[in-house]
């Protein structure tokens, strides 16, 4: 077995096979249409339409919101313009859900939302990838101020003239987590109790988007209870069975649990599911694989990796679990499904188009994140639409 090296977002057990396999989308568990637990599909909601069920198709005539030149919040790694990106048929493409249109986002509307309202990110870079989708999109009609240091683990930007205030929280495992002082690279990771990072704020926020699941795929050691109870890449003194598949569960349970138990959530909680880690092919991630399609896949040309379907099997029916209690509690808890929407879109990375080619980059293919703009703007439809709702 390979250490994983400490690394942003490893995929470090991904492996994927060069080859397609063709099998029908739909048959993959959680992703059948009669299956798939849309928000809004339980208790007294009825749902209008699965946005999340659909297929990229072709749309040739309609500008992206944004460029490089017009925005100034893409991530510099995500800057594939900047960084040659030859062709850019990857942006011309739209979702189109298969019984329903997604409308385009559209900053206005958005910004009627949330007037004197706190959006908040919680999760790791492809939470921050998200954010930066979003502000590039409400570039056209304002900019906001940021009203923290560089440095500082919690991002707050302000749009003064609609008063709305979004946080970005950097807690990758959403769990509490501590790195050990030695510089081991081995996150100790504290899985019965929810991070107070994103968790302390939580009572003053409208709207929050929790995610994660790369860096479970890293040396970590999981304690319950306080105790040491087995960990992922690393030599353990105890005997243990359980893998990164558990910790990534039970982080996502505490989590969702600390939410319904708080007694004072008035957000509605927005869960979304993991963005797909295996979309290198000719090797893993540190093995020269790389992502240079230039097309998306329709949805019976590929099915979900094996880490990324028992993450996502996980994601989900950890949500159903939490979402039949936060009926309970009064929490709005709603899943943001995306994962099967981006499984299609290997062409939407930046590849080796998130730096010059002269520098090194232990990820020197970046197949996890996404390049601004492109297929991830879906995200902000999306999220515009669960919001409307
Ligand atoms: C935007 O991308 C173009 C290439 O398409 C590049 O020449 C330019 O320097 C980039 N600008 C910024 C601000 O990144
Ligand atoms: C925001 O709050 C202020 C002061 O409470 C109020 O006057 C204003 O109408 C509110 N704006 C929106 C968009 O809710
Ligand atoms: C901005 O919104 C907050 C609530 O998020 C409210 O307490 C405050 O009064 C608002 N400020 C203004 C100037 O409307
Ligand atoms: C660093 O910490 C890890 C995890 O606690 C431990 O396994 C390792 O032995 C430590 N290394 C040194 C050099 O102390
Ligand atoms: C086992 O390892 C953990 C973590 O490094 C440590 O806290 C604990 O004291 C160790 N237990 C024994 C019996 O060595
Ligand atoms: C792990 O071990 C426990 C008992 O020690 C057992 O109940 C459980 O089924 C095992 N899990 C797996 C995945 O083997
Ligand atoms: C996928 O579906 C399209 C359109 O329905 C069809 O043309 C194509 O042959 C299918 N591909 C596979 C591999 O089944």
């Amino acid at each position: 077995m390979v250490l994983p090296i400490k690394l942003l977002f490893v995929p470090a057990t991904v492996f994927l096979s060069a080859l397609i396999i063709l099998s029908y989308f739909t048959s993959v568990p959680y992703l059948s249409y009669s299956d798939l637990p849309y928000y809004g599909s339980y208790f007294s909601r009825i749902p209008k339409c699965d946005i999340f069920q659909g297929e990229w198709v072709p749309d040739a005539d309609t500008p992206p919101h944004y460029t490089n030149e017009t925005c100034s919040y893409i991530q510099e790694h995500q800057n594939c313009m900047k960084y040659g990106r030859p062709d850019l048929e990857f942006l011309r493409w739209r979702w189109q859900p298969s019984r329903c249109d997604l409308p385009r986002f559209d900053a206005d509307k958005f910004f009627r939302l949330v007037g004197n309202k706190t959006l908040a990110f919680a999760g790791d870079s492809l939470a921050r990838n998200h954010m930066q989708s979003l502000l590039c999109l409400l570039s056209k009609v304002a900019s906001p101020k940021e009203l923290t240091e560089r440095t500082d683990p919690i991002k707050i930007m302000h749009y003064e003239r609609y008063n709305f205030t979004v946080k970005i929280i950097w807690s990758p495992f959403l769990v509490r987590t501590e790195e050990p002082d030695n510089n081991s690279g081995v996150f100790k990771l504290y899985l019965d109790e929810p991070d107070g990072r994103w968790l302390s704020g939580v009572a003053g926020f409208d709207y929050v988007i929790l995610s994660g699941a790369n860096w479970f795929t890293r040396q970590s050691m999981f304690y319950e209870r306080g105790q040491l109870v087995g960990g992922s890449f690393v030599a353990l003194n105890i005997t243990s069975n359980l893998t990164l598949r558990y910790s990534h569960r039970m982080a996502f349970r505490t989590a969702l649990r600390a939410i319904n138990e708080h007694g004072s959530v008035k957000a509605k909680v927005i869960v979304r599911t993991l963005s797909p880690m295996s979309h290198f092919e000719g090797g893993s991630w540190d093995k020269g694989g790389d992502c240079r399609r230039t097309q998306p896949y329709r949805s019976n040309e590929t099915t979900m990796g094996d880490l990324d379907l028992d993450f996502y099997t996980g994601q989900v029916e950890e949500f159903r679990e939490a979402e039949k209690a936060a009926a309970v509690a009064g929490v709005d808890m709603v899943l943001m499904d995306t994962t099967g929407a981006m499984l299609l879109r290997p062409d939407g990375h930046p590849s080796r188009y998130g730096h010059w080619p002269e520098e090194k980059r232990v990820l020197a293919n970046d197949c996890i994140h996404w390049c601004l703009p492109g297929p991830v703007d879906a995200w902000n439809d999306m999220l515009l639409q669960i919001m409307s709702d």
